[in-house]
């Protein structure tokens, strides 16, 4: 679902993401930590679940609730909230809180994520999750989540963007796997195994070469909102 963002992209957006997250910022919702490690500085993590991998180490995390952040008002300089709003049982909630945390001047940033698989490989991965949710699983979206930057616009006023484009190459063993495996996709306790093997049945009658690349556009687009 992530493939690591380039590193020569990756510098370009979280270079230009630290200009507006200056001084203290509140990672909200880090799960794995990926994106820590891009922003650096003095970051305090915060996420529902404990999901932090070597990435996240160093910084201090926070078990919370990004509806009910566990800090005074103007506590941070900035606030990090990426593709985290669809997983809140009330975005307008999440966002109002980081607005709270969040001093005079300082800055929230919102992705809400990206076009990662507008390619042909997106049929064969919506397929996956059709499948999963058929079989009963748990999907970690919450249906309810802004339905574009123009909801979260609505809640903390105009936003500026900051984004970046850049070719990606996947192939659909690797969407597949990737569907019915990743932490962020389903929620966390529950046994993925008969997905696992549905998956690799789709998969193998898909008629797709499991391995031939597919290079599709991937665009990281973020908000910046001034408090
Ligand atoms: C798709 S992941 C994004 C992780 C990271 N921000 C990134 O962009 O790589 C969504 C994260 O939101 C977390 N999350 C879900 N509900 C939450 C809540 N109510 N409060 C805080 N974090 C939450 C999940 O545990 C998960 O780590």
């Amino acid at each position: 679902m992530t493939q690591p963002v380039p590193d020569e992209a990756a510098r370009d957006l979280y270079g230009r993401l630290r200009r507006f997250l200056a001084g203290t910022v509140l990672d909200v919702g880090c799960g794995v930590g990926s994106v820590a490690a891009d922003l650096s500085g003095r970051l305090i993590l915060l996420d529902a679940v404990d999901l932090r991998g070597p990435l996240a180490a160093g910084f201090p995390f926070v078990l919370g609730d990004a509806c009910a952040l566990p800090f005074a008002a103007g506590s941070f300089d900035g606030v990090h909230l990426a593709r985290v709003l669809h997983h809140v049982s009330d975005w307008r909630v999440a966002l109002t809180e980081a607005r709270r945390v969040v001093r005079p001047g300082g800055a929230i940033a919102v992705t809400l994520g990206g076009r990662m698989f507008a390619s042909e490989l997106s049929p064969l991965r919506d397929a996956v999750f059709d499948e999963g949710r058929r079989l009963g699983l748990r999907g970690a979206h919450h249906v309810h989540g802004p339905a574009g930057y123009e909801d979260v616009d609505a809640v903390l006023g105009a936003g500026e963007v900051v984004e970046v484009v850049f070719p990606q190459s996947d192939t659909a063993r690797r969407v597949v796997v990737d569907a019915a495996n990743h932490p962020y996709a389903w929620l966390p306790g529950q046994d993925l195994s008969p997905l696992r093997a549905v998956a690799e049945q789709m998969l193998a009658r898909s008629g797709l070469d499991p391995d031939e690349p597919v290079i599709h556009e991937r665009v990281i687009s973020y908000r910046v909102y001034r408090r």
